[in-house]
């Protein structure tokens, strides 16, 4: 269960942490994400607009053990990197060894809550191949808005999901 951990926005400081979760993950791995690149394509995004969130085990925000706590998880977001107009979720990772609890779902929650009042739809490309992601998002509301060819590698879709909000 993911009782043992709670969201914070995370620093310049977590962005190791968070860029190896990415790179042992299924799409790290087969697009062949280095650490050095992820870690610096975060770097200048949270300097400028992006917003990096983060799920933290071994404390809690009232304990202030964030400090000392493991990063198990996070989400990289451009609060308007969706034409320039609406949220956009631009990376979601949790550690593969505390998946399935619920981890994922607060990170999404909180990319939701803090964009809100931004646009009045959050956007995020999938990869073809990413099953598990496909039915993660559309267990929580976001539908496929369309597909772009070969975007980012041949022969790898990216699907476009998107999910409206007031
Ligand atoms: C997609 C991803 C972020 C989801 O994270 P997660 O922490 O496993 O997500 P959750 O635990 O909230 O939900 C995942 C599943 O666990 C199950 N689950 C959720 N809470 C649960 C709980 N408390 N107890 C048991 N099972 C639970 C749900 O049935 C859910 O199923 P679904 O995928 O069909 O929706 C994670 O799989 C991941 O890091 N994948 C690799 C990186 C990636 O592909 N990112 C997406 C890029 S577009």
């Amino acid at each position: 269960m993911a009782d043992d951990c709670f969201i914070a926005i995370g620093s310049e400081d977590d962005i190791i942490d968070c860029s190896r979760i990415a790179c042992n993950s299924e799409i790290g791995i087969k697009y062949e994400f280095t650490q050095e690149a992820i870690s610096k394509a975060i770097l200048v995004s949270i300097a400028q607009s992006g917003m990096l969130i983060v799920a933290r085990e071994n404390g809690n925000a009232e304990t202030k053990k964030s400090d000392a706590s493991r990063i198990i998880g996070f989400a990289w977001v451009e609060p308007k990197g969706a034409f320039a107009q609406a949220p956009y979720l631009k990376l979601i990772a949790v550690d593969e060894q505390r998946r399935s609890s619920g981890i994922g779902s607060m990170l999404l929650q909180e990319f939701e809550e803090r964009t809100r009042n931004i646009g009045r739809a959050w956007f995020l490309l999938v990869s073809d191949f990413n099953e598990k992601a496909i039915s993660f998002y559309e267990r929580h509301g976001y539908e496929k808005a369309g597909v772009l060819l070969s975007f980012a590698r041949d022969g790898i879709d990216e699907i476009i999901m998107y999910k409206r909000h007031e």
